[in-house]
């Protein structure tokens, strides 16, 4: 109980969530029929009755269906702005977040349409939440790479608008070698880099995650665990996980919470975070993930709970001087 209090009123940074996978089955139903867009569930209890995932693609499927429904800049902006009161309510202060530009612009949707939407509920969140939060840009990895080059170019002229590139969609069979050459583009820009590595693929690619394409932090990152010179050197090099339990256990990757390994993780000195991913269709949002987890693993209290507070601060993209101020 004490612990649950220290759990949601501490002060925390979101590094792992992705905007279109905080859309809720009410949102979704209510953009459809402002766009005249027919689903193909007859009602939100039908949608949410189909979140019954057996592993990542199965998810994938049904989160690029919804994402669907967002049409128009003050879509992007909705989602985005619910997504910041939630998190303000979690006691989140500052947030990193996920877009996925080519599930739109693939529908014709205007990469402008997405990110500027997007940008103007993270200004109103500063101003009236007092909420920090940028945008990191996910290239689709079950895509080519010449597609993400295109578009990376329809992004630069939005470049003040977002911090870094990250790597997301199904990881089996698409490893990080084959986006080496847009990942070395986007360093040389001045961008930030982070990659999904090690969900459902194998320890290797967080290794090549690290190595071919300078992911500066990994997400998800829990198959670490097979490979202990990658433990090692995680730990020494304060290369953090972005770890989402509740995804985890939604997704097959752990068959129950009490099974998760975010406590090895901890005690093996590697800087791990606790994180949404996609609150919306996963059963919870950040606190949810942190007192859910905690409650399943007996091995977590107090301790891991500043740990993991102080490490989501240290692994963030802010400035140098307030990431001090905040641990
Ligand atoms: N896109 C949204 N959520 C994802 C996840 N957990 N892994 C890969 N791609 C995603
Ligand atoms: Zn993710």
């Amino acid at each position: 109980q004490e612990l649950d209090c220290i759990l949601r009123r501490m002060p925390k940074a979101e590094l792992h969530i992705h905007i279109e996978g905080s859309l809720e089955p009410e949102l979704i139903f209510r953009m459809a029929q402002k766009n005249g867009i027919k689903l193909v569930y007859p009602s939100v209890e039908a949608l949410r009755a189909a979140y019954a995932f057996t592993d990542l693609q199965s998810f994938l499927d049904i989160y690029y269906a919804g994402a669907g429904v967002l049409q128009t800049e003050e879509d992007f902006f909705d989602m985005a702005w619910s997504y910041l009161e939630r998190a303000k309510a979690d006691n989140v202060i500052h947030s990193e977040i996920f877009f996925d530009p080519q599930t739109h612009t693939a529908r014709g949707v205007a990469f402008a349409t997405v990110i500027n939407g997007l940008h103007r509920a993270i200004e109103r969140g500063r101003e009236e939440l007092g909420l920090s939060a940028s945008l990191i840009l996910c290239f689709l990895r079950h895509l080519s790479e010449a597609d993400a080059f295109a578009t990376l170019e329809e992004a630069l002229p939005f470049r003040d608008k977002f911090i870094g590139v990250g790597l997301d969609s199904g990881e089996r069979g698409n490893p990080p070698e084959k986006f080496a050459a847009v990942f070395g583009r986007c360093q040389a820009l001045g961008l930030r880099l982070v990659a999904h590595a090690g969900e459902e693929g194998p320890a290797s690619y967080i290794s090549d995650a690290l190595d071919l394409l300078r992911a500066e932090r990994i997400d998800h990152g829990v198959r670490c665990l097979e490979d202990p010179q990658l433990v090692a050197r995680l730990a020494s090099e304060r290369i953090a996980l972005t770890v989402c339990p509740l995804s985890n256990v939604k997704l097959a990757v752990f068959p129950e919470l009490g099974s998760h390994n975010i406590g090895r993780l901890l005690a093996e000195g590697i800087v791990a975070t606790i994180n949404s991913d996609d609150p919306a269709y996963f059963g919870g949002y950040l606190n949810e993930n942190f007192t859910a987890t905690f409650a399943a693993l007996p091995q977590l209290g107090a301790r891991q709970a500043y740990q993991l507070a102080r490490n989501s601060f240290e692994a963030s993209f802010v400035a140098e001087e307030t990431r001090k101020r905040w641990i």
